[in-house]
């Protein structure tokens, strides 16, 4: 009896202390400070922000051999993006990461409507080995880290606030990004100013560069599906496109990218570096990832394969000729069979008929060395071959 009223009165406790921190955290305006971890961690986002617990949320992991070939899916255009101009580039850090505000005329072509570009932004992890620090995963595996290029929907919506929160209001450009000996330059015009904007809220401008020097060359082979932005609000209004190719940026480059900002404000006494600033994948709920691709044609084949694939098919062509002389032989060998039975009547060796009389039944177009050394056979018996010549002469052709 005791234990059960102490039961209530804990519960009770609870149920006032999370009463106070709804309203805490209501209070404060619309302005709720999420975080990747901790307080309002990922799995306390749908509680402030109901959309983040919907059904088409972002990233996922794309498997694959589950994905649809769509061949009405064109390479997607980036327009403008290599266009220079002297309007320095924005940049930020909004305390999830670092932003870099985009020219409006910049778009995005190839998708069922036009798209004004808006800002891209990173993803990544903790400067330490293990899991990567991108976003969408592919076949289970992520990548170190991820770029996105996000655009709103210039022909349905007349700015990106109203085209936030609507179906096809924003269509995202996901590059996955992994690590290798060579330094990207074109990510050093982000990365080399990042140390202006280390903590959280601060602001510098950056001079303009190719955009498109970021994205993969290949633009032609992407995945495609519905989605959400991978942070709170979470609104289900994007139009995804993970590109199958990723780019390359130099380990140092990334551990730069890991390193370098805060998620904390400058006048916070505790530093809190940025990092792991990725969403776990979400489940697809029934929605179908599209491929402008099939999977035959997803990658290039290595010299290695293409030899492997030459043997296979000699030695697949010498296995069907073997085959076919093994049935013509064995047809032969029957109907000489069949025959032996005839002319084992004249006291033979059933070897020696067989042996003798094998090119008789069956004449051939082309001579091979075999059959020219039973002609020699042939020339040295002739005397008895021609005794047995009467009883041989029933072609097999007119058995029934
Ligand atoms: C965006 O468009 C909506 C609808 O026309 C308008 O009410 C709103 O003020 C606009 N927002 C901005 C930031 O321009
Ligand atoms: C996204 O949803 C719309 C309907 O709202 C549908 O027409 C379209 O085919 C979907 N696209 C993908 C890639 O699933």
């Amino acid at each position: 009896m005791g234990r059960r009223v102490n039961m209530d009165s804990l519960g009770l406790f609870v149920l006032l202390i999370s009463t106070f921190l709804h309203w805490t955290a209501a209070s404060s305006a619309d302005e709720i400070s999420w975080s990747y971890s901790g307080f309002v961690g990922q799995s306390e986002w749908s509680e402030y922000f109901p959309d983040c617990g919907g059904t088409s949320q972002s990233p996922v992991d794309v498997i694959t051999t589950q994905t649809k070939y769509d061949p009405s899916l064109v390479p997607v255009m980036p327009l403008g993006y290599s266009q220079h101009s002297n309007q320095p580039f924005s940049m930020h850090n909004n305390g999830h990461t670092v932003i870099v505000e985009l020219p409006e005329w910049m778009g995005l072509g190839g998708l069922p409507w036009f798209f004004t570009a808006v800002q891209l932004h990173l993803h990544w992890g903790n400067g330490g080995p293990g899991v990567g620090g991108s976003e969408h995963t592919i076949n289970g595996r992520s990548s170190d880290a991820e770029l996105h290029v996000v655009h709103y929907n210039a022909e349905l919506y007349p700015n990106m606030s109203a085209a936030m929160t609507q179906r096809d209001g924003l269509a995202v450009l996901g590059i996955l990004i992994e690590t290798g000996e060579e330094t990207n330059p074109g990510f050093n015009n982000i990365l080399n100013y990042m140390s202006r904007i280390r903590h959280a809220d601060q602001k510098t401008f950056i001079p303009a560069f190719d955009v498109q020097s970021l994205l993969p060359k290949d633009l032609g082979r992407y995945y495609r599906y519905n989605g959400s932005l991978t942070t709170p609000p979470c609104y289900q209004s994007v139009i995804w496109t993970l590109f199958h190719e990723r780019v390359q940026i130099s380990k140092a480059q990334l551990l730069k990218m890991e390193m370098m900002l805060y998620s904390s404000k400058v006048q916070e006494v505790d530093r809190m570096l940025l990092q792991d600033n990725y969403r776990i994948t979400q489940p697809l709920n029934h929605r179908i990832i599209f491929a402008s691709f099939s999977a035959e044609s997803g990658r290039e084949l290595s010299s290695g394969e293409v030899t492997a694939i030459v043997i296979g098919v000699m030695c697949g062509c010498v296995g069907v000729a073997v085959i076919i002389r093994f049935i013509v032989k064995t047809i032969r060998f029957f109907k000489l069979l069949h025959l032996e039975t005839v002319v084992v009547n004249s006291s033979t060796s059933s070897w020696d008929v067989l042996h003798n009389n094998r090119p008789a039944p069956m004449p051939r177009t082309k001579e091979t060395e075999k059959s020219q050394e039973i002609k020699t056979d042939l020339a040295l018996t002739l005397t008895s071959k021609a005794e047995r010549k009467e009883e041989l002469s029933p072609s097999p052709q007119t058995e029934p």
